[in-house]
């Protein structure tokens, strides 16, 4: 799938055509790697006439679900410009009717496949990665399923900036020593700058927590008694 002669084919999934009747806010497929490069363009023109010369961040986070953080980030912070993907046709749509009920000019979600980043954005375009509970993939023959090798952090490394960062959480021990492995494969890229197995440990009550300090899938492990791994990164 990471080819640059990859195309998405014309999918017969009803909400296809629907993300495509949602231009500006929502991209599907082959639309979402049109403006490689150009995203802060793209929110230029979403912002018009309120455009401002300033620079400013812009954060992805892959598997957003329906957006439920990155609307949340994108409505707190609107000087700031926000990106979600998911692979899932159905609920980007959702989030893009949500999106547009709320009026936000700085949220765009792509139905896309995270494998597909390096040719969605371009060399640096990122400030901000984010990845939250992705598939774990538990059984053996899954495995090369996991969006989170070496492969894919050398992907997501040609988009971050220098100085970018990355930041990781997944309630599955398993996978964290795995993207603790994948990690260590490429130092030159990547710096470890915080790690734990317990993200919530200072917090006297961590199911009192709400979105976006916590995703949804994170309120269901919390509430389980399961800790939560994370790991923060930094584009050297
Ligand atoms: C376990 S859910 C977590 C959702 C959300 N981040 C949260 O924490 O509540 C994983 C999400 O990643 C999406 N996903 C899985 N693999 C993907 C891929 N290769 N590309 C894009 N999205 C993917 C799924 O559709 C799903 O919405």
């Amino acid at each position: 799938m990471n080819h640059p002669d990859f195309r998405y084919s014309d999918s017969r999934n009803p909400y296809w055509k629907k993300l495509k009747a949602l231009p500006g806010i929502a991209f599907t497929d082959n639309d979402t790697e049109t403006h490689q490069g150009k995203w802060r363009e793209h929110f230029d023109g979403l912002r018009a006439p309120e455009k401002s010369t300033a620079r400013r961040e812009l954060s992805v986070e892959i598997g957003c679900n329906t957006g439920h953080v990155i609307r949340e980030w994108a409505a707190r912070d609107p000087a700031n410009d926000y990106i979600g993907i998911d692979w899932k046709f159905k609920i980007i749509h959702r989030g893009a009717e949500k999106t547009l009920a709320q009026g936000l000019k700085n949220l765009v979600l792509f139905r896309a496949h995270a494998e597909r980043l390096n040719y969605m954005f371009g060399p640096a375009e990122v400030d901000h990665l984010f990845l939250f509970f992705p598939d774990p993939w538990p059984k053996k023959g899954e495995l090369k399923n996991r969006f989170l090798n070496a492969e894919n952090l050398r992907h997501a490394a040609t988009v971050v900036r220098p100085g970018g960062t990355f930041q990781i959480k997944t309630d599955h021990l398993g996978y964290f020593e795995w993207m603790e492995a994948a990690i260590a494969e490429v130092p030159e890229l990547w710096e470890v700058t915080s790690r734990t197995n317990d993200l919530h440990v200072n917090c006297p009550d961590p199911t009192k927590l709400k979105i976006p300090e916590v995703t949804l899938f994170e309120r269901l492990w919390i509430k389980d008694g399961i800790k939560i791994n994370s790991v923060w990164l930094r584009r050297r």
